[in-house]
């Protein structure tokens, strides 16, 4: 019983510093790190708007930003694509190199904070898709992305509206504003664009293409 209250009271004080945003990246890399310790062994899965989504992208080499323990990446690589797979949470990265093992997938991963200046620096080479998923990019990460795109690659934004912020409270500031990115990346086509509201879904998704 002692235990059950610890970890709920340990819970509430993680997601109340989280949601007051007082935190450095490097804390927050901390509350993530501490929340894929706390997670079963189960492999994550990707709801079907997300899921859909990859699909539409063709086989290649493809860079997952912010890729958690995998639930896009090990879709990904089980697809064909050869897969880059960055996110802060090493223990994030960790559960994704077990379950790539278990489903004998190779999948590279990099512990690198994507909001940190020139944060793709340190990865090699372009890529014939990037995925962004359930992660609000800052300015600093969308500027970095076309210099890794090969020729026709494409670029998957999906994440959290505006829409999830007034359904469930889930804070303002991890949320797109309609039509946020439509002119965010001049050097790129704007393929698609789906509001989630027209959907009933919560993720609005951007599809652009290199030129
Ligand atoms: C909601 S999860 C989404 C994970 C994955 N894209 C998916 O859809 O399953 C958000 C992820 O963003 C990562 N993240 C948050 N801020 C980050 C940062 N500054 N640099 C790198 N990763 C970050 C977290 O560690 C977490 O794994």
């Amino acid at each position: 019983m002692m235990t059950v209250r610890f970890c709920q009271l340990h819970q509430l004080i993680i997601k109340s510093a989280d949601l007051a945003g007082d935190c450095t990246p490097m804390s927050r890399a901390d509350l993530w790190n501490k929340r894929y310790l706390d997670r079963n062994r189960a492999i994550p899965s990707l709801p079907d708007a997300l899921q859909r989504s990859l699909a539409a992208l063709p086989a290649g080499r493809t860079l997952d930003l912010a890729c958690g323990d995998g639930a896009a990446s090990l879709y990904l690589a089980e697809n064909g694509h050869r897969v880059v797979a960055v996110d802060f949470a090493i223990e994030g990265l960790q559960r994704l190199q077990g379950f790539a093992a278990q489903r004998q997938l190779t999948i590279e991963t990099q512990e690198i904070d994507l909001s940190a200046e020139q944060s793709l620096a340190a990865l090699s080479g372009e890529f014939d898709n990037i995925v962004l998923l359930r992660y609000r990019p800052e300015s600093s990460l969308l500027q970095q992305l076309s210099a890794r795109m090969k020729p026709a690659a494409r670029l998957l934004i999906q994440t959290f509206n505006l829409e999830q912020h007034r359904q469930t409270g889930f804070p303002e500031r991890f949320c797109l504003q309609p039509d946020e990115l439509s002119q965010a990346l001049p050097e790129l086509t704007l393929e698609a664009y789906d509001n989630g509201q027209l959907e009933g879904s919560v993720f609005d998704r951007y599809l652009f293409v290199m030129p």
